[in-house]
């Protein structure tokens, strides 16, 4: 029943620009002031009411409506847009005797006109422009090469830190240009929830921006929590102001500089950072670069220089541009920040495929923001080429990488006679001896069957979630499982019994309980043990852990050969004529396979029941190209088991819930956020049996 019907579309249209205007009121104050002014109960309950109206009257639907805050859009790629004003670069350096020229250089262009210098954090993320036209955001587009760059407007609408209305009074067309970044404590959210779901983590903040304003399905950009950092508003040269006209003849003085530019952006509801400095001279733009290159650390966001710009507008004209970067700015770069600190010990770590990786202990020092004591020594190579010797101090790095970097040694602290730091020959875990392949800087441990960490690794891999997907089996209780001579290798997880596993407990160093194993806990490994048997056949592949065999390739060698028999007794060069397999994954996977120990494990995984052929693909379109979202725990299928089955049916599958949702299938302990967003859209939400249900019609 149309709960909307009979109300008239005047009464809607003005209900939406109420709501419209508290909801952006609301999100001002949280996003701009850290402010809650209501509950979140009441804040979902009028955004829930806004959806509706929405989605009976889309005709009154605003491009620029709070509800795009949450995302939906999906962009299969992204138009490329030209830039109506070229988006400059800065000319930068990392020397301050060049911002000490720049700045005679300047004073000297302008002769006796009086003038200022802003200074300005130089933000490190991903560089964009907003065109807002009559106070509505229009489009936003990445940098790009600077002439031409890709339209993020959907992805740009879900940062909360981009107004998509203006407040107040505004030029009625311009464009707001800043940094996307993403703040270290989101970052390093982001970045753990990435390692738990076995996804590779980004290295630093401004890769993961880069790659959030870049993602198809812009409800997934909603929920990385960017910020927009706003450092210059571009007005065409004639220009007037609307919106709000009490207010215009206030603002428009304020645009003859670029600080008041700022301001009078903050005014229309952009986030502006407050540290912003006007200098008159170079000792106090000297003094700003001093404080921050010290005081960077303690941002919520990374910085990696300052900006410096001549403050009057009407002066940038006049002073012009170089080849590619205006006259009257200029970046100066922070040096990464440099330690030098004494070498204590080498050790070396073994990883899940065997490969050595040295790493320096150090004595405990204090950089950029955190105490470092340990850091890659990456190879034997690395050691060689630095040259590193016994009681040596090393220095080290911090710059834009959150991970400090070893770059060399402090030479002023060699001490006479020191003799090179010498490499392991035996693996320290297992005692084999280390074999170094052939022009390969890296060593290994061959003894893979019989050296703890890899044999622990590979189980990890094993039950992790894009292999087998066996829950409730972490690292710790793996290990657990290892050092109590239960598990030695995959197939005996087959045949562990409750007995075994009841009441098993582990003890970290310092005598506290790590991990335990309880009658529930036993059922519930038992059962997602049982359960990896219907695992299809490709996963399994990929599961077993063949070097070079990552998840693709897996696919690609299952449907090929359809079974392990076909593919054991390929020849390298039939392996290689499988798309994305190279000459040397070829060799591996014959190689692996032509182990008796792996025939025998193959055997054995076989008889505990796991799939070793390819089920025929049943595809018809019974769903009927409809968007499902699953989510939740269910009985019959995994997560990705649902998802196959989905698109096996003619259905499509989306990462989050839109108003492009056809069901949302839910399976227990479904998120109590999905639920109420389903419900807020008005979207079915099915069990499992539903839907398979609607799958046999
Ligand atoms: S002003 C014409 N101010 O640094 C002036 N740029 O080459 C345009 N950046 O990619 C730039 N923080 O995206 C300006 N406070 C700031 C900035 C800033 C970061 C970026 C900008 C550009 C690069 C300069």
């Amino acid at each position: 029943m149309d709960l909307f019907s009979n109300i008239d579309i005047e009464p809607a249209r003005k209900r939406i620009a109420e709501l419209t205007q508290l909801v952006d009121q609301y999100n001002y104050e949280y996003y701009m002031n850290d402010r809650s002014l209501v509950s979140d109960f009441e804040f979902d309950a009028l955004l829930r009411e806004l959806t509706d109206l929405e989605r009976q009257y889309p005709e009154l639907a605003s491009p620029n409506s709070p509800t795009k805050r949450v995302g939906g859009e999906v962009n299969k790629t992204f138009r490329q847009v030209s830039h109506r004003f070229p988006m400059l670069s800065l000319g930068n350096t990392y020397s301050i005797e060049e911002i000490v020229d720049f700045e005679a250089r300047t004073r000297k262009l302008l002769g006796d006109t009086v003038f200022s210098y802003t200074c300005e954090l130089k933000y490190d993320g991903v560089a964009i422009g907003l065109t807002y036209r009559h106070g509505q955001l229009v489009q936003a587009v990445t940098r790009g090469n600077g002439a031409v760059g890709d339209d993020i407007t959907s992805n740009a609408r879900t940062i909360g830190t981009i107004p998509l209305r203006l407040r107040g009074s505004y030029p009625d067309d311009f464009e707001a240009r800043g940094e996307v970044v993403f703040p270290f404590d989101a970052f390093e959210a982001f970045n753990r929830q990435r390692e738990a779901e076995g996804d590779e983590p980004f290295a630093n903040p401004r890769n993961a921006a880069s790659g959030s304003l870049k993602l198809q399905d812009s409800a997934e950009c909603a929920k990385r929590k960017l910020q927009f950092c706003m450092y210059f508003m571009m007005l065409p040269s004639h220009w007037t102001t609307e919106g709000d006209r009490s207010q215009s003849s206030l603002m428009e003085p304020l645009l003859d500089t670029h600080a008041g530019r700022l301001q009078a952006a903050r005014q229309m509801g952009f986030k502006v950072q407050p540290y912003i400095k006007e200098c008159n001279n170079i000792g106090e733009i000297r003094a700003f670069i001093d404080y921050w290159d010290n005081e960077r650390w303690n941002l919520p966001f990374a910085i990696d220089g300052i900006v410096i710009k001549v403050n009057q507008v009407a002066l940038w004209d006049q002073l012009g541009l170089t080849a590619k970067s205006p006259r009257w700015a200029i970046a100066y770069k922070f040096k990464a920040q440099q330690v030098s600190t004494p070498l204590l010990s080498v050790s070396y770590q073994v990883g899940r495929t065997g490969i050595i990786t040295p790493v320096a202990n150090m004595e405990p020092v204090w950089l950029g923001g955190t105490t470092v004591k340990r850091a890659t020594l990456v190879n034997a190579d690395f050691i060689e080429k630095m040259n590193i010797c016994e009681g040596d101090s090393l220095l080290v790095e911090k710059g834009g990488e959150i991970i400090p970097k070893v770059v060399g040694v402090d030479m002023a602290k060699r001490k006479p006679g020191a003799r090179p730091v010498g490499y392991i020959t035996n693996c320290p875990e297992c005692g084999a001896r280390l074999l170094r392949a052939e022009g390969e800087a890296g060593h290994y441990c061959p003894n893979s069957d019989d050296c703890p960490p890899q044999i622990v690794g590979r189980l990890e891999h094993f039950v992790s979630r894009k292999a087998m997907n066996i829950d409730n089996l972490g690292s710790e209780r793996l290990e657990l499982l290892y050092r109590k001579g239960l598990v030695h290798d995959v197939a005996d997880l087959y045949t562990l019994s409750r007995e075994q596993l009841v009441g098993l407990e582990s003890y970290d160093n310092d005598g506290l309980r790590r991990t335990s194993i309880q009658d529930k806990g036993a059922d519930n490994i038992l059962a997602a043990i049982d359960h990896s048997r219907t695992v299809p056949f490709e996963r399994v592949l990929f599961a077993l852990g063949i070097r070079y065999v990552g998840e693709v390739g897996a696919k690609k060698l299952a449907r090929y050969f359809k079974n392990i028999d076909a593919l054991m007794a390929a020849t390298e060069e039939k392996l290689s004529t499988v798309e994305d397999v190279g000459e040397k994954t070829a060799r591996f996977i014959y190689d692996y396979f032509h182990d008796e120990r792996h025939q025998r494990l193959v055997e054995r995984l076989r008889t505990a029941g796991l799939q070793f052929t390819t089920a025929e693909l049943h595809v018809d379109n019974v769903l009927d190209n409809k968007t499902f979202v699953v989510s939740g725990v269910f009985s019959r299928f995994s997560r990705d088991e649902i998802k196959a089955h989905i698109e096996q049916h003619g259905g499509k599958v989306s990462g989050s819930i839109s108003g492009k949702t056809d069901y949302v299938v839910a399976g227990e302990k479904m998120g109590p956020e999905k639920l109420k967003k389903a419900e807020k859209l008005g979207i079915p939400v099915i069990s499992e049996d539903d839907y398979l249900k609607m799958c046999e019609k």
